[in-house]
C-alpha cells in the first residue's frame, strides 16, 4: 500500500549519501563516473574552462583599436560596453541615437563593414576589424549622402529619433542594392521603427536616392 502524502519525506533523498540497498562499493563506482563525467564536461570543445578564464577580460577597461568613419580610435573601454555607447560616451558620435537600448527599433543602426547592425546589441570588443560607418561618417565633406539628401528633398523625418538609423538602414540597402524596388526598401527599413509614421516618405526618399546614384 503506497505511502500516504503526509508519511513521505519532503526531501528527496541525497545524492551524497549511499541509498538503502547500495553497496558502498557501487556507491564509490556510480560516485566516480558522475565524477569522470564532469571532468569531460570541462574540455568541452577542446577548451578547458581553466583556458576559458585566461582568455577572458575584464571586468576592467580594456584597450582598444576601433576603424570608425574611415579613423582608427585607440580606445579604453570595459568589456561590457556597446558599440552604441563606446560611440556616444567615449567618441561624442551622438549621431547615433540609442532609443530603446534592446535591440527592438533600430534607431542605433551604423553599418559594420557596409552590414547594417544594431549598435546597442553589439558590444565594442566584438567589432575586431570590421570597418564602423556612423551616420556622420555618411557625408562626404560638405556633400551629402544621396539618402541624406533625398531625406532632406522628401521631408522623410519628422521627430528625428529614428531617422538615423533610417537613413544608415537605406545608405546600407544601396550599397548591397543600388536599384532596389519599393518591396526591398520596405524590406530592408522593416527592423526601423518610426513613431511618427513617416514610412511613405522614407520610401520615396530611399528610391529618389537610388535614382540619383545613376548605375
Ligand atoms: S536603440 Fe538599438 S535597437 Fe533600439
Ligand atoms: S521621425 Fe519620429 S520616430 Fe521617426
Amino acid at each position: 500500500m503506497p505511502d500516504k502524502p503526509s508519511q513521505r519525506s519532503a526531501h528527496p533523498p541525497s545524492p551524497e549519501k549511499p541509498q538503502p540497498g547500495t553497496t558502498r562499493r557501487g556507491f564509490l563506482k556510480s560516485a566516480g563516473m558522475i565524477s569522470a563525467g564532469a571532468a569531460g564536461l570541462e574540455v568541452l570543445h577542446g577548451v578547458s574552462v581553466a583556458e576559458e578564464q585566461a582568455r577572458a577580460v575584464g571586468p576592467g577597461k580594456i584597450a582598444l583599436k576601433l576603424d570608425i568613419n574611415g579613423q582608427v580610435h585607440s580606445l579604453s573601454v570595459e568589456p561590457r560596453a556597446t558599440l552604441a555607447e563606446t560611440l556616444r560616451d567615449e567618441l561624442h558620435l551622438t549621431g547615433t541615437k540609442v532609443v530603446c537600448d534592446r535591440g527592438s527599433c533600430s534607431a542605433c543602426t551604423v553599418m559594420l563593414d557596409k552590414t547594417p547592425v544594431c549598435s546597442c546589441m553589439t558590444l565594442a570588443v566584438d567589432v575586431g576589424n570590421r570597418k564602423i560607418t556612423t551616420i556622420e561618417g555618411l557625408a562626404s565633406g560638405e556633400n551629402l549622402h544621396p539618402v541624406q539628401a533625398a531625406f532632406i528633398a522628401h521631408d522623410a523625418l519628422q521627430c528625428g529619433f529614428c531617422t538615423s538609423g533610417m537613413v544608415m538602414s537605406c545608405a546600407a540597402l544601396l550599397e548591397r542594392n543600388p536599384h532596389p524596388t519599393v518591396d526591398e526598401v520596405k524590406t530592408a527599413i522593416s527592423g526601423n521603427i518610426c513613431r511618427c509614421g513617416t514610412y511613405p516618405k522614407v520610401f520615396d526618399a530611399a528610391l529618389a536616392a537610388s535614382e540619383s546614384r545613376g548605375t
